[in-house]
């Protein structure tokens, strides 16, 4: 279907696709497939399900639930190949693109127009649309523009049988019948593999400000995000790192902060617009009823680079010290203190050697949790379990993937997963899609 060159047997070229970005989940594949096109990927589906052979459909291999890795031998079904991307539809500020097509590659496409896709990531040069579209990303800006799944105007999937469906006329309002993006949008690869997706696109900010805040804890940056909130500078990031994150991370890169590093909580946080909003920035954090010990202030891009280089670089400083587990959690807003402040005693309780480190989009209500130096799975059961007694969600922007399918059944009602198993069933009747993940 595909061509030799594009099928991968080679174990020195498929071992990369057998593992994730960690190295914390590892399996093995007989075949790599790298499809160019829908009718390939189509093509490919229809071989695999006639030999009733499993899929685990991969984009940048950038996800941390292990939802991209062939655990059991699976074929992997690569979509970097499909990274085309149309030009822009400067009326309708939307652009299609091909699932393989990394977010950076639309955002350099679509900027030159004064349009970027609203979503935003650190993972932005190797993540492809494809796979944050199944994974449903967040990341940096949710607070402003909602996640991956607010974004889509249009869908192509491919169906386990070579079906495809097919709706990318980017309408705003369609209203006309069951609505595929949002069903596909954080279905992990289970039900269908995306092939295109139709974005809708923003104006890009001319002006921007970031600001780091030190808090004496975490309580009063809670606080701060909710009275900035309202104030009339619309806020596109409050994010939130702690004295042990910025530790690793200053050592990492080798940098001095510009701020004290032994603050109880740092929040960035970041605004923009079509004029400098630096002056009424700082009014309301003048006003804030808990003022901040010290604050960085950058308007430049270069300075704002720079303090954005510290909330960004925990990923990779973290994974420098080791191979974390990592959970990604939500939490309403009042519990995030009290969480936080309970996490580190109940990761200690069953892994005495284990550090904790935390960082999140704290406008989100979404918090981080990275453990270095855990063995099993308890320390993952223990703060999922603290997550619930807490009123959260055990996956707020990572998705379900391998890591935490065990506990989904602690999230979510009985009843609901049978409704996910009955979609699935309808969908992929024979369960070659992904079939370590989720359901
Ligand atoms: C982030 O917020 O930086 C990403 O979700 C990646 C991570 O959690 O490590
Ligand atoms: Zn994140």
């Amino acid at each position: 279907v595909v061509g030799d060159d594009h099928v991968l047997t080679d174990p020195d070229l498929t071992a990369q696709y057998a593992r994730d970005w960690t190295g914390r989940f590892r399996g093995s594949t007989p075949v790599v497939v790298r499809p160019a096109s829908t009718d390939q990927t189509a093509g490919i589906l229809r071989v695999c399900s006639a030999a009733g052979a499993a899929v685990v459909p991969q984009g940048g291999n950038t996800g941390l639930v292990g939802g991209g890795v062939p655990l059991a031998g699976e074929v992997v079904l690569s979509m970097r190949r499909l990274a085309w991307i149309d030009p822009v539809d400067r009326l309708a500020a939307q652009v299609s693109v091909g699932a393989g097509a990394t977010l950076e590659a639309v955002q350099a496409h679509a900027r030159p127009h004064g349009l970027e896709v609203a979503v935003d990531l650190a993972a932005r040069g190797s993540a492809t649309i494809g796979g944050m579209v199944a994974t449903n990303a967040g990341g940096l800006r949710v607070i402003r523009h909602g996640d991956m799944r607010a974004q889509l105007a249009g869908i192509e999937a491919v169906l386990a049988d070579g079906s495809v469906l097919r709706r990318m006329h980017g309408l705003v309002k369609d209203n006309t019948g069951l609505h595929f993006p949002s069903l596909l949008c954080g279905s992990e690869g289970t039900l269908a593999v995306v092939t295109a997706v139709r974005l809708k696109l923003v104006s890009v900010d001319a002006e921007q400000t970031v600001a780091l805040l030190c808090f004496a804890s975490l309580v009063e940056a809670v606080a701060a995000v909710a009275e900035l909130r309202a104030w009339p500078v619309p806020l596109d990031a409050a994010e939130v790192f702690f004295a042990d994150g910025l530790a690793l991370v200053t050592r990492h890169l080798d940098i001095e902060p510009p701020v004290p590093r032994d603050a109880g909580a740092y929040l960035l946080i970041a605004c923009g617009g079509r004029s400098d909003l630096s002056t009424e920035l700082a009014a309301a954090v003048a006003h804030l009823s808990c003022a901040p010990m010290d604050i960085a202030v950058a308007t430049e891009p270069r300075s704002r680079a720079e303090l954005w280089r510290l909330r960004e670089a925990h990923t990779e400083a973290i994974n420098a010290a080791g191979v974390p587990h990592k959970l990604d959690v939500a939490l309403p807003a009042a519990a995030l203190a009290p969480f936080a402040d309970t996490v580190r005693t109940r990761v200690t309780a069953v892994e005495p050697g284990a550090q904790v480190i935390l960082f999140g989009h704290l406008g989100d209500g979404n918090l981080h949790v990275n453990v270095l130096g855990a063995e099993g799975d308890d320390v993952d059961d223990a703060v999922l379990r603290l997550v619930l007694e807490h009123g959260g969600s055990i996956s707020a922007e990572h998705g379900i993937g391998v890591a935490k399918k065990q506990w989904l059944e602690l999230d979510r009602s009985a009843e609901e997963l049978e409704a996910f198993r009955a979609i699935k069933r309808a969908l992929d009747p024979q369960g070659i899609l992904n079939p370590n993940v989720l359901v």
